[in-house]
């Protein structure tokens, strides 16, 4: 793989700043924040007058955590644009998520803050070893899903070529790659995996393609996916995060030089771990859930937005900033069996050691009996094999799980192309507890 460490002349100083510095500045920003949203938005003001504290309390950064928490609800409950802060003819852009449940929530952006997440993605890219002049295939959704169009103004920010693709349509999507070379593909980690069957199937080396890295993100994905991916096309994987809440993509990214979890761009973003039982603030290096506050957000300001992202925080190594580790996973995706947490994550790993396996698999819960149990779906991924050879994979799998996992599991083996493919977020979990077995 090439070296792609980015020129340290090209980062915007605030990257390579002192911590004082950077530290000073999110004071700044963040009085300015809570004033603008105690200002503007009355949820805000009467959420902070009910806990009788006010912006001008905010003496040093810690003081935020007397400050009340943003929760997925609040959108809902203010639904469609309860939450702006600015007049909505000052909105220039409105994205949405469907949700499982209940109503979409909605999140508007003004002029401004397109620009500033325009910045830090070119940024995220440029960490990611990306640069002006270099052509980025953009595989995220188009659409109301902030991926696609929060990409696609981040690679026109740095001044790279994007090839506005969208999700689908994988023949389509290796056929662009192939003839257009790009250096650069963004897109969910799982659907670069249906990206590589397609380089396959039309009997292509994907070794050979001209990618160099891939910037992954909008789902949870291991480091054993990374060594995966980046074998299978000999190009480097790194790590994007963000929420439509916030801005999307582009809140948090790797550096392609050391890939030792995202720097979280924090002169724009403040983030806090907590305690999700207790709400108590965390030390970093402590895992728990992440939290975090918009300090120039113009539009909709978010305040102690609570994410149901696991992760912990770590110092600076490649940029000042601190970084966070890979997410473990959401609370809301954790599975409890018999009282072990289990996330689909740690699954994945053990899918992923099995060099049998294809790397596509989906966990169903049901219920046997009286208790609460978990299938794990796989694929074979070795030609011509027999029952026999899907047995004993099968079995190892499940052993293996229950050995580093500490749950006992069905493994069920399918042959190649039997599990449900993503175009986009892959579903991990399929929940059949209410059926009966
Ligand atoms: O998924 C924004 C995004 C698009 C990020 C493209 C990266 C790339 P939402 O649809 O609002 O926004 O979903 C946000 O997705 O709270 C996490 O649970 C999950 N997520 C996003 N990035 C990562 C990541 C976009 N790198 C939710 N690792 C977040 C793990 C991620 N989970």
């Amino acid at each position: 793989m090439k070296d792609l460490s980015p020129n340290k002349s090209d980062l915007d100083p605030i990257e390579i700043a002192s911590v004082d510095e950077i530290r000073a500045l999110q004071l700044k920003r963040m009085k300015w924040s809570l004033q603008h949203a105690y200002d503007n938005v009355p949820m805000y003001r009467q959420r902070f007058d009910e806990r009788g504290v006010h912006p001008d309390d905010l003496k040093q950064l810690s003081d935020l955590a007397k400050f009340p928490f943003t929760h997925k609800n609040d959108l809902r409950d203010n639904y469609p644009f309860g939450l702006f802060a600015v007049p909505r003819e000052d909105i220039v852009r409105v994205h949405a998520s469907s949700g499982t449940t209940g109503k979409a929530t909605v999140v508007g952006y003004t002029k401004n803050d397109i620009s500033m997440w325009s910045d830090v993605l070119a940024r995220s890219l440029r960490a990611a070893g990306l640069r002006k002049g270099d052509m980025i295939h953009n595989a995220y959704g188009y659409g109301l899903f902030t991926g696609g169009l929060g990409a696609h103004y981040g690679i026109e920010r740095l001044g790279a070529t994007v090839v506005p693709m969208g999700g689908g349509q994988t023949e389509k999507q290796v056929g662009l790659i192939t003839d257009f070379q790009p250096q650069g593909i963004m897109v969910t980690p799982s659907y670069m995996l249906n990206i590589l069957d397609g380089f396959r199937k039309a009997g292509l080396d994907p070794r050979e393609s001209s990618l160099q890295v891939g910037v992954f993100g909008a789902e949870s994905w291991t480091n054993a996916m990374r060594a995966e991916v980046e074998e299978a096309f000999d190009m480097h994987a790194v790590d994007i995060y963000g929420l439509s809440e916030i801005i999307g993509p582009g809140v948090a990214n790797e550096c392609v030089e050391t890939k030792d979890g995202l720097h979280i761009w924090e002169d724009h973003f403040y983030p806090e771990i907590i305690d999700p039982q207790t709400g108590e603030v965390l030390e970093d290096g402590q895992e728990g859930e992440l939290v975090l506050t918009t300090i120039t957000k113009e539009g909709m300001p978010m305040i102690r937005y609570r994410t149901r992202d696991l992760t912990r925080l770590l110092p600076g190594s490649a940029r000042s900033m601190r970084r966070m580790q890979k997410i473990t996973g959401r609370s809301d995706d954790m599975i409890i069996l018999r009282g072990v947490n289990v996330f689909p994550t740690q699954i994945e790993e053990q899918v992923l050691a099995q060099d049998k396996l294809a790397p596509h698999f989906q966990i169903e819960l049901f219920r046997a009996g009286r208790m609460d149990a978990m299938r794990v779906y796989v694929e074979i991924d070795v030609e011509n094999a027999g029952n026999a050879d899907r047995d004993l994979v099968g079995t190892l799998l499940s052993k293996r799980i229950k050995d580093m996992v500490g749950v006992s599991t069905q493994v069920v083996v399918g042959a190649p192309g039997t599990i449900e493919r993503s175009h986009g977020k892959a579903v991990r979990v399929v929940d059949n507890r209410k059926k009966d077995e």
